[in-house]
């Protein structure tokens, strides 16, 4: 039989083993959660402390998730990793604890299951000292980073005696359940990521004051033109804690040669760190680190590197263009390049004791450090060869993989065949893509579009399936996209089997209607035009539903407003598990107008967890609609009946579109069309129920004046108008009607145009 992950431990409630413990049971699988032995009569009380922590900082998807993992004590409970698949250390690091609690494991697991430990400094070949021949067999370092739910990456270092199959199926497993990226690191020092960033880090502080700049500076240079997060160097640095110097640097330092680069940038000798660590300013967890509010005021102070003290924070701004930015001859272009040469020569040089490939270390620092890209794409941008001598003509080395990429091109490129990437030792190789992924913009390099305009585009992703992408700002629905949408229903069936709507946009699958164009037309009064983008609207996703082809919805990141209703007309969802989901068209004075209030409803009225008779379909939508929440995850939107059950969750980003493609052609054998959906709804007789539960709200200050108005008009449509009624079934084209009905009154309000424009100006609802 394959080996699969069917059931977990995790050794160590801490941050990170609750946390991993926590994406286990997001990803469905049940997990033992083990800690040391609480005092009192609660033995376990340690591991359920770690599970309430991760409850409160929503390391769960959904509530529900928690009930799969079962919390104990090591003292009384170890044996029972013998139903493990894949055991999991997260204790304190230290060798020797790890080391123990290992011979305790391998006599108690069952032959084959995997153990990883999630060790941040310690090495493999430290930690398997002494272990028998079949526990350094099925062992691996799994690095993950914090929080578990949230980053991406997981490191995976195997050692020389690991099986191939323990390897792949703890590989497999955290693609998979777990939804991570999975890098390959060697057996040396912090493996890829942390000894990058800890170097990156400690060049860009110690840089910035031997360059003489401000924080504000160093944050400005050190943030958007190198593609790091607007925190830069110094934001960073706070938001680490500053007392984490002298033991995550120090400790890295203690094991790194003294000829390693890391040692010529040394933080922890840094003078105004060390104060800082000992005037107990360390970050963002104390009173303030280099950024602060001022004491007693609400005022933004940045501490004055020459000084030691706290100014008023001053705007700073930097070229983004890096390449520009490093030729300016003042002090940021200095800084800049100082930052940028010495990273990059430190990475070329140590990139072939790290990792096989340039692809692999890129990815780290995407995923670890939150970059917009590794150092060598960085690289590839500023100019492999511009580096590389002007590096030269200051006497400094040039690696010899940097003089390589100089010399040919760069360390990425194009092909026919693909796209290939630099192995650490210089040579091309094709990029690696692990099976399941599909890459759309791998699709779209291939090209040709099958149509599509400045807002969308329909590719065509092989095997009889397109794909309809959106792109614009946000992927904020507009005219461009609706026509789009109405034409791939038009013209995608007749030579694809089956369509899906994905895109790559890291926040948003859809943000919802343009409130740009509502503002406009609403400053204008032009009132005609607003209702043909909703009459619009409601055409394209009419005619999306009813295609004589299965359409599968992908969404990840925000899918709200009008981007939720497009989702709420496909047959299926694949929905990236961090999916954030929701009809928030109150929020901004109107109710759900593209046919969204009409498919929720079709759809709680063919559910059974409701509560019955005509009332309930109507309650269930209007309540969903009217309280206008954004799930926390796609687990939650099962909840609220905007996933079906057999819809999908997909943990990994990366394999998303290629799930979806699947589903989609699963689907598409012997597809037919739905009809015209129906639904029995109350009437306007039950429009005072309704109405009544927003009036609760109002007492309970949950609801404004014009939350009451505007639920006023849902429940309208939500109880089916004047001609629906217990024994009068409606369809969903007389619901469209209603939606219109109200829509168009309720734009006419002028609390309805300050709630969009305030939305638009501020980016947060006004409660009018
Ligand atoms: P933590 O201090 O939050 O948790 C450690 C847990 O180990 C505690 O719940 C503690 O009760 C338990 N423990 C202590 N002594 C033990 C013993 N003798 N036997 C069994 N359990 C014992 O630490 P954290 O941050 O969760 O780190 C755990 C491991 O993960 C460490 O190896 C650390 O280096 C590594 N790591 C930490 C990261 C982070 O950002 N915190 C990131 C990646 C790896």
């Amino acid at each position: 039989m394959e080996r699969a992950v069917r059931k977990v431990a995790v050794i160590g409630a801490g941050s990170m083993g609750s946390g991993i413990a926590a994406q286990f049971a997001n990803g469905g699988v049940p997990v033992l959660l083990l800690d040391v032995a609480g005092p009192g009569e609660d033995r376990a009380a340690p591991a359920r402390a770690g599970l309430e922590r991760q409850l409160k900082a929503q390391g769960f998807m959904a509530p529900s998730a928690a009930t799969l993992v079962e919390v104990g004590c090591i003292e009384d409970d170890l044996a029972a990793v013998a139903n493990a698949d894949w055991i999991v250390e997260a204790v304190v690091e230290d060798p020797a604890v790890k080391r123990r609690l290992f011979a305790r494991l391998d006599a108690l697991r069952k032959p084959g299951a995997a153990v990883s430990s999630n060790t941040s400094t310690i090495p493999l070949a430290q930690l398997t000292d002494g272990a028998s021949e079949a526990f350094r067999r099925d062992f691996v370092i799994t690095h993950f980073f914090n929080p578990p739910r949230h980053m991406r990456l997981m490191e995976l270092v195997t050692g020389p005696d690991t099986a191939p199959e323990t390897a792949a199926l703890v590989r497999d497993a955290a693609e998979t359940v777990l939804g991570k990226t999975v890098v390959d690191c060697r057996d040396t020092p912090a493996f890829i990521a942390n000894r990058l960033g800890c170097h990156w880090m400690s060049v860009a502080a110690i840089e910035a004051l031997r360059h003489g700049l401000t924080v504000e500076q160093a944050d400005a240079v050190a943030g958007a033109p190198f593609g790091v997060p607007r925190t830069g160097i110094f934001g960073l640095l706070d938001l680490v804690g500053i007392d984490l110097v002298p033991l995550v640097w120090g400790s890295l330092l203690g094991a790194l040669p003294g000829g390693d680069a890391h040692h010529r940038h040394d933080l922890t000798a840094e003078p105004l760190i060390r104060r800082l660590i000992a005037e107990g300013r360390i970050g963002r967890k104390a009173k303030g680190g280099f950024y602060r509010l001022a004491p007693g005021s609400k005022a933004r102070e940045a501490l004055d590197l020459a000084t030691g003290e706290y100014r008023p924070q001053a705007d700073a701004a930097a070229n983004r263009d890096l390449a520009a930015l490093i030729r300016q001859e003042d002090a940021a272009g200095r800084y800049a390049w100082a930052v940028l040469s010495n990273s990059i020569a430190y990475t070329a040089a140590v990139a072939g004791e790290i990792a096989d490939d340039v692809a692999a270390i890129d990815t780290a620092m995407r995923l670890g450090y939150g970059w917009a890209e590794g150092p060598f794409a960085l690289a590839d941008r500023v100019g492999c060869a511009a580096i590389a001598d002007r590096l030269a003509a200051e006497g400094r080395d040039v690696p010899p993989l940097l003089a390589a990429a100089a010399a040919q091109g760069g360390f990425y490129r194009r092909t026919d065949t693909g796209r290939e990437t630099r192995t650490t030792a210089g040579a091309w190789t094709p990029a690696r893509r692990p099976q399941g992924v599909l890459d759309l913009a791998e699709v779209k390099e291939h090209g040709p579009r099958f149509a599509g305009n400045g807002s969308a585009s329909v590719w065509d992703l092989g095997d009889g399936v397109a794909c309809l992408e959106f792109h614009t700002k946000m992927n904020a629905i507009d005219h461009g996209i609706l026509a789009m949408v109405a034409e791939a229903a038009e013209r995608v069936p007749a030579e694809f089997r089956a369509l899906v709507l994905y895109n790559d946009n890291p926040r948003a699958f859809s943000a919802g209607a343009n409130l740009g164009y509502f503002v406009e037309r609403l400053e204008a009064e032009d009132f005609t035009a607003l209702e043909r983008f909703v009459a619009d609207g409601q055409a394209a996703f009419r005619a999306l539903k009813h295609a004589a082809i299965p359409v599968v919805g992908a969404p990840a990141g925000l899918a709200v407003g009008g981007g939720c209703e497009v989702l709420l007309h496909c047959d299926a969802i694949q929905a990236h598990a961090e999916t954030y989901i929701g009809l928030v068209e109150l929020k901004v004075g109107i109710v759900p107008g593209w046919r969204g209030t009409a498919e929720l409803l079709l759809r709680w009225g063919r559910r059974t967890d409701r509560p019955a008779g005509p009332m309930g379909a109507a309650q269930a939508a209007f309540e969903t609609i009217a309280g206008a929440r954004i799930t926390g995850s796609a687990l939650e939107a099962r909840t609220l009946g905007y996933l079906r059950p057999e819809d999908g969750i997909t943990m990994g980003r990366d394999r998303l579109l290629g799930d979806a493609k699947a589903n989609a052609i699963a689907l598409a054998e012997g597809y037919r069309a739905p009809g015209v959906g129906v639904v029995v709804l109350p009437g306007l007789a039950e429009r005072e129920n309704l109405r009544a539960i927003v009036q609760g709200w109002r007492q309970g200050g949950r609801a404004s004046p014009h939350d009451e108005l505007v639920a006023d008009w849902l429940a309208g449509v939500c109880c089916g108008g004047p001609e629906a009624g217990p024994q009068t079934p409606i369809d969903e084209d007389a619901l469209a009607a209603l939606e219109r009905e109200a829509l168009s009154a309720l734009v006419r309000e002028p609390a309805t145009r300050a709630r969009i424009r305030h939305m638009l100006d501020v980016g947060k609802p006004l409660r009018n």
